[in-house]
């Protein structure tokens, strides 16, 4: 007999009770711990959500180590800055992950012929829906739980994020291990591990999106204040 909360594969239980016994059993455990459970429960119809941001990376390094075939996937959105497609291929090199580059219906330049030149400028939200949201919903569809390198810490946005818990904008389960991590913690994993990481975070950068839509922050400034500066903004629609 199958206890609550246990499913065929490909069945997915996002009942609020038994999510709530996750995150009860989740909550002040370790990174890879919260790693490890989500792998063991949801594996294969779960992917790691990487942006090759520092939060990201760690989590490639924490989930090949356990599953090294787990799947994978970048939005690329084509308006990446160079430096993170130079942090994609050091990772692809380190540690040949399971990689899937998801790409937009439509490429910058048919975008600009249909919406006009530099769409994020005028309408991001429009723009980030079609380059960003649309190919997450496709992703995750074929998916169970998806896992993201979202942090408490870095946006109030972000302050009640759980390790796990229920998306209901893209109807599975999200799985967010750093959550309650500093800044500091995911630093110190990288030196520990040496892990490879965008050179823009020591230019200022601690959150990086596509170039067009992204600055670096001032000393003082909220860490994702680079992000959408200017404009009413900050979130792209992946996350709530
Ligand atoms: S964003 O929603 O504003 O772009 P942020 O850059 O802080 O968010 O990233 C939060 C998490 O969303 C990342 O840790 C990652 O899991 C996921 N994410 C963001 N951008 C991408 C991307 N281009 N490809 C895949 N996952 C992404
Ligand atoms: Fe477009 Fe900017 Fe969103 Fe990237 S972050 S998809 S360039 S609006």
């Amino acid at each position: 007999m199958e206890r609550q909360g246990e499913r065929e594969r490909g069945e997915l239980t996002m009942d609020p009770g038994v999510v709530a016994a996750w995150q009860e059993s989740l909550e002040g455990r370790e990174p890879v711990d919260i790693l490890a459970w989500a792998l063991d429960r949801f594996y294969p119809r779960i992917a790691l959500a990487c942006s090759f941001g520092v939060e990201d990376v760690v989590l490639v390094d924490m989930a090949t180590r356990l599953r090294p075939d787990v799947q994978i996937f970048y939005l690329d959105t084509g308006l990446l800055f160079p430096e993170t497609y130079e942090v994609r291929d050091r990772v692809v090199e380190r540690y040949r992950p399971n990689l899937r580059r998801v790409r937009p219906a439509l490429t910058v330049s048919e975008q600009a012929a249909e919406y006009g030149e530099a769409l994020w400028s005028r309408d991001p939200n429009t723009c980030c829906r079609i380059r960003k949201v649309e190919p997450l919903q496709e992703v995750l569809a074929d998916l169970d739980a998806w896992i993201t390198g979202i942090r408490r810490e870095q946006a109030p946005t972000r302050a009640g994020a759980r390790e796990v818990e229920v998306d209901r904008k893209f109807g599975l389960i999200k799985v967010n291990p750093l959550a309650a991590w500093t800044s500091r913690e995911v630093w110190a994993y990288v030196h520990e591990h040496q892990v490879p990481y965008n050179v823009l975070h020591d230019r200022g950068y601690p959150s990086i999106g596509c170039a067009p839509c992204t600055r670096p922050v001032r000393p003082g400034e909220d860490p994702r204040a680079g992000r959408w500066s200017g404009f009413d903004k900050t979130e792209c629609g992946l996350h709530g």
